[in-house]
C-alpha cells in the first residue's frame, strides 16, 4: 500500500525560488482551521536541504490555544529532524501582508536568527525582511549558555 502524500515534506527542486516557495504558503493557507478570525494563513519553511515544511493557523474554541501558521510550520519541521532554515514564506488571504506575531519571531529566532521572511497577501506585492530586524536584541538560545 502507498504511504498518504505528506504534503509538509513537498519538495519543489533545485530551479526552486521565492514564488514558489510563496504558492506552497498560499496553499497552506487553504488548509486554514480558523472559524472564529476566518483569517487564513499559510507557512511554508524551507529547510537548508531544500526541503519545505508547511503550516497554517489552527485556532480553538478556547481562543487562547490558537496556534499560528508559522509555528505549526516550525513544529512539523522540528518533528520530522530538520533545524536548519533559510527562509519562510507566510502567506495570508486577507488583502495585505501579515507580519508574524511576536511570538513566532522568537520562535523562528531559536532555530533561524537569520531567517529570510516573505510575507504577502492576497492582493499585494511580495515583501522580504531579515527576521533580525523583525527581532532586535532579542533572548536567544545564546543567553541560557
Ligand atoms: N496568525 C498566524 O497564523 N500568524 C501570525 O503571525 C499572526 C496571526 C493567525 C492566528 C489566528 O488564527 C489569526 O491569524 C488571527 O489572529
Amino acid at each position: 500500500m502507498q504511504p498518504p502524500p505528506d504534503s509538509n515534506r513537498a519538495r519543489p527542486g533545485p530551479n526552486d525560488d521565492v514564488e514558489d516557495l510563496m504558492r506552497v504558503a498560499h496553499a497552506a493557507a487553504q488548509l486554514a482551521y480558523s472559524p472564529y478570525s476566518k483569517v487564513k494563513v499559510g507557512a511554508a519553511l524551507l529547510a537548508e536541504d531544500g526541503t519545505v515544511y508547511t503550516g497554517c493557523n489552527v485556532e480553538n474554541a478556547s481562543y487562547g490555544l490558537t496556534l499560528c501558521a508559522e509555528r505549526s510550520a516550525v513544529v512539523r519541521a522540528v518533528a520530522s529532524g530538520e533545524r536548519r532554515f533559510r527562509a519562510i514564506a507566510i502567506a495570508t488571504d486577507r488583502p495585505q501582508a501579515l507580519m508574524p506575531c511576536g511570538a513566532c519571531r522568537q520562535f523562528l529566532l531559536e532555530f533561524a536568527p537569520r531567517l529570510w521572511v516573505h510575507v504577502q497577501g492576497a492582493q499585494s506585492a511580495l515583501e522580504t525582511v531579515n527576521l533580525s530586524e523583525l527581532l532586535p536584541r532579542a533572548f536567544a538560545p545564546r543567553d541560557l549558555t
